[in-house]
């Protein structure tokens, strides 16, 4: 039969489009509902109790557009409101902290991995967790890099400011000898370029969006959820400027998107 519900994502910006291009690919036949935080973004210095309350309307609005499971395409949700979430709505939720850890753990030889994130996503402790619960015997780096969402956000991804920031913030993972970095926030793909220029390419970059993509496929698979070929759609949601939204859509994105709507959560 096919489920044509659609898949909702979700994150505080422009960042969940670097997952919502692997649904694209993975998932190329499931429709996507987006929301975008923006009028909350950045997410990444902010209390759990409040990350909570944004993930709750989040998915309350997701579930009224009849989404069939949530991807969290926000680091941050998925390491601080994403436990609290899974409680409270019977909807499949996917987060990126586990599937990113497994990419991790596949691919540092030895077994020193760097974790560049937003402060709550650090401060949450959830990656070290998830790694040392699948193989303790590699050690996680940590290092918070606030200045990089408002970069991405201000489109300043490829500037002066950015390579400063990006440089100070990878040398402890440098002299650490990590030799895999997990990108721990859906903002910093669109960073590849610099970040691989500063650490060197023998430094694998693992993205958890293609491992949580495929843990989606997974998932709806088993259920029987899977739509049939043809027909994806794509809906684009934000609480901010929706204009903004799309500028930068253009800007990051190598497909035309529909543009984005304004709404108040
Ligand atoms: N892109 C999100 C993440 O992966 C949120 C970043 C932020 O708003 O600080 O953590």
């Amino acid at each position: 039969m096919g489920d044509k519900r659609p898949v909702g994502l979700f994150d505080s910006g422009i960042g969940g489009l670097t997952v919502f291009e692997r649904v694209t690919s993975i998932l190329p036949d499931e429709s996507v509902v987006y929301f975008g935080d923006t009028a909350n973004v950045p997410y990444g210095g902010r209390p759990v109790e409040e990350l909570v309350r944004f993930g709750d309307r989040i998915i309350r609005f997701l579930l009224q557009k009849s989404v069939k499971c949530v991807i969290f395409a926000c680091n941050t949700s998925s390491s601080v409101s994403i436990g609290f979430l899974r409680e409270k709505y019977a909807v499949p939720m996917v987060g990126l902290v586990e599937p990113g850890v497994r990419m991790a753990a596949a691919a540092t030889r030895n077994k020193r991995v760097g974790l560049l994130a937003t402060e709550a996503t650090v401060k949450s402790g959830s990656y070290p967790r998830a790694m040392a619960g699948l193989d303790p015997e590699i050690t996680v780096f940590s290092q918070a890099a606030p200045l990089l969402v408002p970069l991405v956000e201000a489109g300043k991804t490829d500037t002066p400011e950015a390579e400063a920031a990006l440089t100070e913030y990878l040398e402890p993972l440098k002299k650490a000898g990590v030799d895999t970095l997990i990108l721990g926030c859906t903002h910093y793909p669109f960073f590849t370029p610099l970040i691989s220029r500063i650490l060197g390419a023998e430094v694998v970059l693992v993205d958890p969006a293609v491992a949580t993509v495929e843990e989606a496929r997974r998932i709806l698979a088993e259920e029987g959820m899977l739509a049939n070929p043809g027909g994806a759609r794509y809906e684009f949601y934000v609480s901010g400027d929706p204009g903004e939204f799309d500028r930068l859509a253009v800007l990051f994105s190598c497909r035309r998107l529909p543009p984005a709507e304004k709404v108040e959560l």
